[in-house]
Formats: structure tokens, sequence, C-alpha cells
């Protein structure tokens, strides 16, 4: 009897969660769902499909609005501009993306991305400041020197050889600068004889695996695997204790210093904003709070370098990749920069000057968005004005940058073509929600203008030196990598200086 009981128990409970989480509701189209497993095992997102080709795919299927089910999680893609305005213009209704605040925040529950309401208001009145433009361009030379160093380890190499880790090496240029830019610290990512000997800088890597794990597994396994990785709790020691010092070298250092370190050091800026009184400031309710604990500070810390360091690197090695591609696009480059100057100078005043720079950059973070979306999550019952559909408190919304910028609706010349071009003519004045790689509304991305700035220096400065040659079909044939960025897997690229 007991037995039949407890059988009975496990039956009912099974149907009722088939039923809550995996079955297609409110009349949305798409597949579906697997028990479990949802539609990641159809989809072929398990067998390394990227969400972006899914999402294409689903769209040509389905239309602008599908359901997708990403294990229990059910998502509700929408990809036509006016519903897509409508969500990032309605903040009230919309807030943060429920998968960023629930599983980033297993490893940074207090930093930027993971807050919502007050406390994310508080945050972001402290580093909003720090991604202002006349704080970006002090970084000028040090993301020159940078690149240079790059640059020279590139020129040792034979011209015949055909790179095939660009992805790596743009990684650990963008490292190298998110070191000297956030702690004023070298890395020494860009160190040719083995940079994992660094203590911090192999803990950031360790601490990195973690999040591309936690990002897509179920929050459970998320907690078991930083709670009991050994290899993930050293990383976050190490860095840990190298922020905890430098906090402490800060505090000692003279007023004369730190307010000079404050222009160019997003570390220095924050400790600036340090609490006085933690214990005093812990007790107050959110909205007395000013300032930030030393425990904020580390995970703020740590939310910059997730959320600007592969993001930038991606959209380099994109643009490498492409440039390989059109070599008559990278011909252009160079005579916008022969035409406005001497061909080793770089300057600020000379990098406003590169228009169709900017426009091979635009159509570079156009054609593959280094992320490939991004979540709101429903706080009251709403509808679409476009589609009418009737969504509800607790919905997930996923608005895929790749179906907008590639959708023929909003382009006037092929979204299909690499064509930078677009950009000075036909679509110029596209439409705003068609292209937007760095999100939009109340929570887009605050380093926008910073990954901008340091996209194009770097590109302009190496466009002065090399030029890039397609290493074949099948060493440089694209593709996609999902890691927490939709990654180029393969870019097989040889370099030739000039
Ligand atoms: C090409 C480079 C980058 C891309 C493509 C990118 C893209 C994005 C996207 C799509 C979002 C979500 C926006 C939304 O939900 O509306 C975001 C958020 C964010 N990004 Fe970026 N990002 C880049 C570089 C950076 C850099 C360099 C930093 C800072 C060091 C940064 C810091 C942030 C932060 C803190 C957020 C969270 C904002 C919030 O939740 O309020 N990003 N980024």
């Amino acid at each position: 009897m007991l037995i039949l009981l407890i059988f009975s128990v496990i039956i009912l409970l099974i149907l009722y969660i088939k039923n809550k989480y995996f079955t297609l509701r409110d009349h949305i189209l798409g597949l579906s769902p697997h028990f479990l497993f949802g539609n990641v095992i159809q989809s072929g997102f398990v067998y390394g499909r990227s969400r972006a080709q899914i999402f294409e795919e689903y769209k040509q299927r389905y239309g602008d609005i599908f359901q997708f089910f990403f294990g229990p999680i059910r998502l509700i893609v929408v990809s036509n501009t006016t519903d897509v305005q409508h969500i990032f213009t309605h903040r009230n209704i919309y807030e943060q993306g429920y998968l960023f605040t629930e599983q980033f925040s297993v490893l940074f529950p207090s930093g930027f991305i993971t807050l919502t309401g007050s406390k994310h208001k508080r945050h972001a009145a402290i580093a909003m400041p720090l991604f202002r433009r006349a704080r970006i361009i002090d970084n000028f030379d040090l993301i020159v020197d940078c690149t240079d160093k790059l640059l020279s380890n590139w020129r040792i190499s034979s011209s015949q050889h055909i790179h095939c880790d660009i992805v790596a090496q743009c990684q650990n240029l963008l490292l190298q600068i998110f070191g000297l830019i956030s702690f004023d610290y070298d890395l020494e990512a860009l160190d040719q004889d083995d940079p994992s000997k660094n203590e911090l800088t192999k803990a950031l890597h360790d601490f990195m695996s973690a999040c591309e794990l936690v990002l897509v597994a179920p929050r459970i396994l998320g907690v078991m695997y930083t709670k009991l990785s050994r290899r993930h709790r050293r990383a976050k020691s190490i860095i840990t204790r190298y922020i905890y010092q430098m906090i402490d070298n800060e505090m000692t250092a003279s007023e004369e210093s730190r307010a000079q370190r404050k222009r160019t050091c997003l570390i220095a800026s924050l400790i600036a904003s340090l609490q006085e009184d933690e214990e005093m400031e812990a007790k107050k309710s959110e909205n007395e709070k000013k300032g930030l604990s030393r425990a904020e500070v580390l995970q703020e810390m740590l939310a910059f370098m997730i959320a600007g360091f592969e993001t930038t690197s991606t959209a380099l090695a994109w643009f490498i990749h492409f440039m390989s591609k059109y070599p008559h696009v990278q011909q252009k480059i160079k005579e916008e920069l022969i035409k406005t100057g001497g061909e080793q100078d770089l300057t600020l005043n000379r990098l406003d000057s590169l228009v169709y720079l900017d426009c091979a950059i635009n159509e570079s973070l156009r054609y593959a968005p280094p992320a490939d979306g991004t979540m709101r999550t429903l706080i009251a019952d709403d509808r679409l004005p476009e589609c009418g559909i009737h969504l509800h408190k607790g919905d997930n919304i996923f608005i895929p940058f790749y179906n907008l910028a590639h959708d023929e609706r909003y382009w006037s010349i092929d979204p299909k073509l690499f064509y930078p071009e677009r950009f000075l003519n036909e679509d110029k004045n596209h439409h705003l929600y068609a292209l937007i790689p760095f999100g939009s509304g109340h929570r887009q991305c605050i380093g926008q203008d910073l990954a901008r700035f340091e996209l194009k220096v770097i590109i302009a400065r190496m466009m002065q030196q090399v030029t890039f040659i397609d290493g074949g079909p099948t060493v440089n044939s694209g593709g996609h990598i999902t890691s927490m960025t939709i990654l180029p897997k393969n870019v097989g690229v040889g370099i030739e200086f000039a």
C-alpha cells in the first residue's frame, strides 16, 4: 500500500513538473520540449550548435515569436524591432534577466550584473562615471603599448606561419589591457614564455572557466561546483588575496598619488568610494547606504572582468577573421590611415577621424555580435504591441541580437553581405533596435564606450603594421563556439608585415 502511494506521488510529481516546465504554453510556437532537457538536444545545442544559429533557424520556421526551453527555463524569443523597443523602453515591467541574476549570483552575488532595484542604482552611481569618455581616453598609450607588444611577438614568427590561435592571442591582449586598466597590474599575459606562470593570471583564467560552466549548468550544479572544486576555490582565494592587498596598498598611499591613480585605474576609483564604517553601513537600509564595502569592490572587479574581457576579445577575433576574408576592406582601412597621417604614428585626433574604421567595426559587431542576445524577466503581465502576444509575470524574454542584425526587413543592403559602406550610405539611418550588440535600456552595457575605444585603438595600430591573410578554407572557416560569448570556431590567418 505504502509503495503504491509513493509510486503515485512520484508519478504526480513528474506530471506536475512536466506540465509546469516542459510543455508548450500560451499558443506561442516552438518545438515540444523533452522532459528535463527542454529543447537543448533536439536543437543541436548540446552537440555544439550555437544559440545564434538555432534561433535564426527557428525564426525562419516559427516567425518573430517562439518558445525555446533551455532545460527547464522557458525563453520567449522576440525578433521584431517594435516589440524589442517596447521591451527595452518599459523598464518598470522588464527587469534584468533571471538567468543573469540567478546564475551569475553563484559567482558574485553583489556584482553589477546580478543586482536589481536600489542596490543596482547604488552600484551604478559609482560605476558609471568610471566609463566616461574623458576617463577612457587616458588609457590610449597603454592600449597602444600592449598592442605593440603583441605585434612584436608576431614579428618574430615566420611570415609563412598560419596563426590558428588568434582567439587565444586576442584574449591574452585584452587580459593584459584589463589588468593594467583595472588594477594597474602587469598580468604578463603577452609574455611568450608561459604566461600561466603568473599566479593571478592563472587564477583569473580558472575563475573564467568556472563562469563558463556555471552559466550553462543548472544553478544547483553551479553552486556545488563552486563549493567543491578545489581549482575554483583556490582561484577565488588567490584573486581575493591580491585584490584585498591592492585595496590595502591604495589606502596607505598618499592623497596625491591616490587622486592621480583614480583618473585611470578602475580599482583605485572604486576604493575611493569605500564605505568608511562597514559595520554601520551594513545596519542601514539599502536606500540610505552609500559607497561600497570591500567585498563589493572585489565582486565588481570580477564582474567587470567577466562582462568586459571575453566580449571584447571575441569581437577582435571576429574582426581579424573578417579582415582576412575581405582584403578590400582591409585595404580601405589602411588607405584611410595613410590619408589621415603618417604610417607609424597614432594619435587620439587621428583616431577620431577614422570614419571608415568605425563602419568596419560596426559591421563586424553586426555580422557577428559577440553576445548573441540578452534577457529580461517580466515583473508584471504585459502584451507585446506588434505580435499581440500576452505575457505573464515571471516570463523570460530573450532578445536575439543576431536575428535582428540579419533581418532583411531592417536593412537596405542585403544583411548577409559583409559591407561596412552600408553605414556611410543606405543603412546609415538603420532602425535603432536592429543593431544592439551592447543591449539597450536600463541594463545596457556600461563598458560599451571602453570596448569600442579599445577595439578602435588596437585595430588601427594593427592595420598600420600588418595585413591579415586568409589561411584557407579549413583552418579559417569561421563557425561558432558557444562559450560566454559566440567565439569564431576556426580562425587561421597569415600575418604579413608591411
Ligand atoms: C565588445 C565588447 C562588449 C560587448 C559586445 C558587450 C555586450 C554586453 C551586453 C549585450 C550586455 C547586456 C546588455 C543588456 O542586457 O541590455 C552587457 C552588459 C554589461 N557589460 Fe558589456 N559588452 C562589452 C564590453 C564590456 C566592457 C569592456 C565592460 C567593462 C569593463 C562591460 C561591462 C558590462 C557590465 C558591467 C554589464 C552589466 C550592466 C547591467 O547589468 O546593468 N562590457 N554587455
